[in-house]
């Protein structure tokens, strides 16, 4: 049977991550299934977007209720989640949760590096190179082993919006690709 994948999306996640895992899942690029998608808001756009591509959704409002959706799933793909994900599911979950990070992390991480911010960060400290990072959620942010980075060069003269336009196509390659990865490296786990 197919891994069965949940994608938790953020409160105003407009799901773009979300649906390159929808979409790579449906036509076999990614040898999983899209169980579900979840959002801790009933507006978050990226919850119709699911609809439109036949993934069930689901809201919740507390850890518990997360937990119940999750059940029976084998992954956790976090797009655009913005809080720190409850440790009582991650002991739940070992090396089964992933998140996309607009940058190269280990730089421009952490708390209070997200959306614009980041981008803006990487233009200002005069980077010339960015790129998106896949990584194994830990419970910390954006820390938890890097699974796969993706680069792009950051431009004379971009905008935050530019350079963020730029990684976001990137990341919609990266985290599919990621995803293979860590469900390879899990089978590779139990064949040991
Ligand atoms: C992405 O830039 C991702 O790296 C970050 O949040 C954003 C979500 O965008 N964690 P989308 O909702 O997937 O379009």
């Amino acid at each position: 049977m197919k891994p069965r994948v949940a994608i938790v999306i953020g409160k105003r996640g407009r799901g773009s991550n979300m649906a390159a895992l929808v979409r790579a899942m449906q036509n076999g690029k990614v040898e999983a299934e899209p169980a579900i998608v979840v959002s801790s808001s009933g507006v978050a756009p990226g919850l119709q977007t699911a609809t439109e591509l036949g993934v069930p959704t689901g809201v919740f409002e507390s850890t518990q209720q997360l937990l119940e959706k999750l059940d029976g799933i084998d992954y956790i793909c976090l797009a655009g989640f913005m809080s720190l994900f409850p440790a009582e599911i991650l002991a739940k979950f070992p090396n089964r949760v992933l998140n996309i990070h607009p940058a190269l992390l280990p730089k421009f991480g952490g708390k209070g590096m997200y959306g614009m911010h980041v981008h803006q960060a990487v233009i200002e400290s005069g980077e010339t190179e960015s790129g998106c990072t896949v990584h194994y959620v830990s419970d910390q942010y954006d820390e938890g082993t890097i699974i796969l980075q993706l680069r792009c060069p950051v431009m004379q003269g971009d905008t935050a919006e530019e350079l963020a336009a730029r990684v976001l196509s990137l990341e919609h390659q990266a985290y599919p690709a990621a995803l293979n990865v860590a469900i390879k490296n899990l089978e590779n786990q139990r064949d040991l």
